[in-house]
């Protein structure tokens, strides 16, 4: 791992109540080893229990962040969508954009991806924008393209001000929720490549820009994706569901 300060992120995707949320919050932090406030760490917990997970990890270094943002805002007639402004009223310190569920079954394009991306820059949230290419896609060698172009969407639309303030997500569609993750050659090529795109648009601050990895993390395989030198931490679906399993890849990750 590199100089970069390591970020480890569970996504609980449409998992747990507002009880289970207050619950796993006061647990995970008696799980958690003295060496963490080294670490980034967040959750994402459903919308519903955003409030209470900010309320619980009051006083703790854990954050909390949505799975989901408003392409539009701050308000408005758009049913059923809750914008940047609000999540930042609750006490949010970001949100996941873009991630393939939502590119996969709620048809969210590079360019929503791209203006949700805007407006949690704008109300001053981190996003974590998530790239991923699927198995066709990998098998037609096409994977290197795929993420070049949604990554080039969102950073089209990114000024000066805003390259401090972002972090990419690596999640290959098909390493998520199968077991099959990422083997770390294909994890830090991709990475690589992500940080050299970054590179050539924004410079130096590709240095500073923090990259982690997705897809079928746990805490036996966390270490070998932290000790990649373009990898900076990880975005975890069904690892990070149990509190004190959670806790465990915390510390694989150190
Ligand atoms: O956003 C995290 C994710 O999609 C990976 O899920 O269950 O494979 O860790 P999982």
């Amino acid at each position: 791992m590199s100089s970069r300060r390591p970020f480890i992120v569970g996504n609980w995707k449409m998992h747990k109540t507002v009880a289970e949320t207050v619950g796993y919050v006061a647990e995970f932090a008696s799980h958690l080893p003295s060496s963490s406030s080294g670490c980034d760490m967040a959750i994402a917990p459903p919308f519903t229990a955003l409030s209470s997970a900010v309320a619980a990890a009051h006083g703790t270094t854990l954050q909390v962040f949505a799975q989901n943002v408003a392409a539009e805002g701050p308000s408005g007639a758009f049913t059923g969508e809750v914008s940047a402004a609000m999540l930042k009223e609750v006490g949010c310190q970001g949100v996941i954009v873009g991630h393939s569920e939502r590119r996969r079954y709620y048809g969210e394009t590079d360019a929503v991806v791209a203006m949700k991306t805007r407006r949690a820059l704008d109300a001053q949230l981190l996003p974590i924008v998530c790239l991923g290419e699927t198995l066709a896609e990998r098998e037609s060698g096409a994977a290197l393209e795929v993420i070049a172009r949604q990554l080039r969407a969102i950073t089209d639309t990114l000024t000066d001000a805003d390259v401090h303030r972002i972090v990419i997500a690596y999640e290959p569609v098909w390493a998520i929720g199968t077991g099959q993750a990422a083997t770390p050659d294909i994890a830090q090529q991709m990475h690589r490549h992500i940080r050299a795109i970054w590179e050539a648009t924004f410079g130096a601050s590709a240095d500073t820009l923090r990259i982690l990895y997705g897809g079928s993390v746990t805490a036996d395989n966390i270490a070998e994706f932290t000790a990649l030198s373009d990898v900076d931490g990880a975005l975890v679906g069904g690892a990070s569901l149990s509190p004190s399993g959670f806790a465990n890849l915390v510390r694989g990750a150190l």
